[in-house]
């Protein structure tokens, strides 16, 4: 597949076949993102592979803190709400993604049912929990930088292997949880996650596309001849 095509056809997937993927196809689609580039070529990076057992674990921990109304805990640092135009696209993805479930945006039982299946990790059959060394903490928004450069890279990779992914900051809301199913080094610090499997064809938010911003709307030309 050429790069092209790849970037043009590469989506969110959220619904997933109960098919286990196979170690050594992770091991690969991980040896190809970590060709992400890093600053000073420090690759912060470590990634944790989950499924089975354990995943269950976290997806019944992520599910009853959430039940329970247990504040997000995540390791990073959040923004509050998005506001103004962000919320506006943040708005526009979910009815594309309503629409295409036929959610109805009165609908409060399946509106509240979706949001529980992003806490499951969309009932992946694999998560990959993205880790970045601690000792870049505080200030660490260059190892944010590299980690979401190495994440764009596995979710990339995927789409290549016939695999489909969804980077999932809903899946490390409870951190706690994560870490200690996911058994994670307490010098390392939870990013964020990736729910992966083989996508589920009948499933029809799979099939949406996301809108992009013009590429004249995000770019600005300086020193080109037509300026001068
Ligand atoms: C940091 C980050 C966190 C995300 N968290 C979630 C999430 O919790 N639940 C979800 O359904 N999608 C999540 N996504 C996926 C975005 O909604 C998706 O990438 C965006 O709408 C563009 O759609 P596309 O990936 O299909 O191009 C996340 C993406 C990123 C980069």
């Amino acid at each position: 597949m050429d790069f092209d095509t790849l970037v043009h056809e590469r989506r969110s997937i959220r619904g997933y076949k109960q098919k286990p993927v196979p170690k050594e196809v992770i091991a690969e689609i991980i040896g190809l993102a970590k060709g992400a580039p890093s600053s000073m070529n420090t690759q912060p990076w470590h990634f944790h592979v989950i499924s089975g057992e354990p995943l269950d674990r976290i997806r019944a921990g992520n599910t009853e803190r959430n039940l329970a109304g247990v504040p997000a805990s995540r390791e990073i640092p959040m923004h509050g709400a998005y506001e103004g135009i962000h919320r506006q696209r943040q708005v526009d993805i979910a009815k594309q993604l309503f629409a295409a479930m036929g959610i109805d945006r009165y609908d409060k039982e399946r509106r509240h049912d979706w949001v529980m299946r992003g806490f499951r990790q969309f009932d992946a059959p694999v998560s990959i929990v993205v880790t970045y060394d601690k000792d870049l903490d505080p200030g660490a928004s260059i190892a944010h930088f590299d980690l979401g450069a190495v994440t764009y890279g596995l979710v990339l990779a995927a789409w290549t292997r016939g695999l489909g992914a969804v980077i999932n900051g809903q899946g490390i809301m409870q951190s706690p949880v994560v870490r200690e199913h996911a058994k994670i080094p307490d010098d390392q610090v939870i990013m964020t996650c990736v729910a992966m499997g083989y996508p589920e064809e009948d499933f029809a938010a799979n099939n949406v596309k996301s809108v992009r911003r013009e590429t004249d709307e995000i770019v600005t030309f300086v020193g080109f001849d037509e300026d001068a």
